[in-house]
């Protein structure tokens, strides 16, 4: 297996910019899963299946066709029955519904050996809610980000979006399969008074301390 870092936290807690910038600056590819659920949540709705109805969304997954692989910027993508959903994932009804489709434990089944394939071709950081502590529990970097739910809701609203991240966090650390928690190894930085930088910095300081193998051009930029 190639190295995994994993970055955990809630909605709006900067995880992915800070994910993203960490996976560029190693030279490793980046795999956003939020990206893939909400992707999962644009098809059953494009199918016309109740995003309440678990054996209907579980059905509808399953009647899928999933690709996943990586752009030429190292990012992970993902088609469903051969329809890019990107531009549609951060639409208010997929916010409104994601969480709802990420409980049913089949679609969770069928996402996670995806994101675990990345890591068997390629060094990853990959970003979620489960990753440290069910995706890859065995990795010895994994990171989670948060900050403080003012702070949280002040960032997702100055991004223009309608989303309800109160409510998706209760969904998320409630449900029964693979809920957002804290892994017990995992390492927690509060990202509220930090720019995206100070996040990758203190990332980096705790990689060092330990004994990460930090890529050739990652340490050239930073000595
Ligand atoms: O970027 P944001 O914090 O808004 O959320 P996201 O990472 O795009 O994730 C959207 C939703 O997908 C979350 O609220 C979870 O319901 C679900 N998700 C999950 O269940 N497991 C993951 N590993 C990643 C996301």
């Amino acid at each position: 297996m190639h190295l995994v870092i994993a970055i955990d936290g809630p909605a709006a807690s900067g995880k992915s910019s800070v994910a993203r910038a960490l996976a560029y600056s190693f030279g490793f590819a980046y795999i956003n899963t939020g990206a893939m659920y909400r992707a999962a949540t644009w098809q059953v709705l494009r199918r016309g299946v109740d995003p309440l109805d678990e054996a209907a969304v579980a059905a509808a997954m399953e009647a899928s066709q999933i690709v996943t692989g990586l752009n030429g910027l190292k990012e992970s993508t993902i088609t469903l029955d051969g329809d890019d959903p990107t531009p549609f994932l951060r639409d208010e009804a997929i916010n409104h519904h994601v969480s709802n489709v990420s409980t049913v434990p089949r679609v969770r089944e069928l996402l996670v050996a995806r994101q675990r394939a990345y890591a068997e071709r390629d060094d990853i950081v990959m970003e979620g809610r489960d990753i440290g502590s069910a995706v890859f529990p065995q990795t010895p970097y994994k990171f989670y980000v948060d900050a403080s739910p003012e702070v949280r809701a002040q960032r997702r609203a100055a991004q223009g979006e309608g989303d309800s991240i109160a409510q998706r966090d209760r969904i998320d650390s409630t449900r029964r399969a693979s809920p957002l928690m804290i892994a017990e190894d995992a390492q927690v930085i509060d990202s509220s008074r930090l720019t995206i930088e100070g996040v990758v910095g203190e990332i980096i300081g705790r990689l060092k301390l330990k004994r990460f193998p930090l890529p050739p051009l990652a340490r050239l930029t930073r000595e």
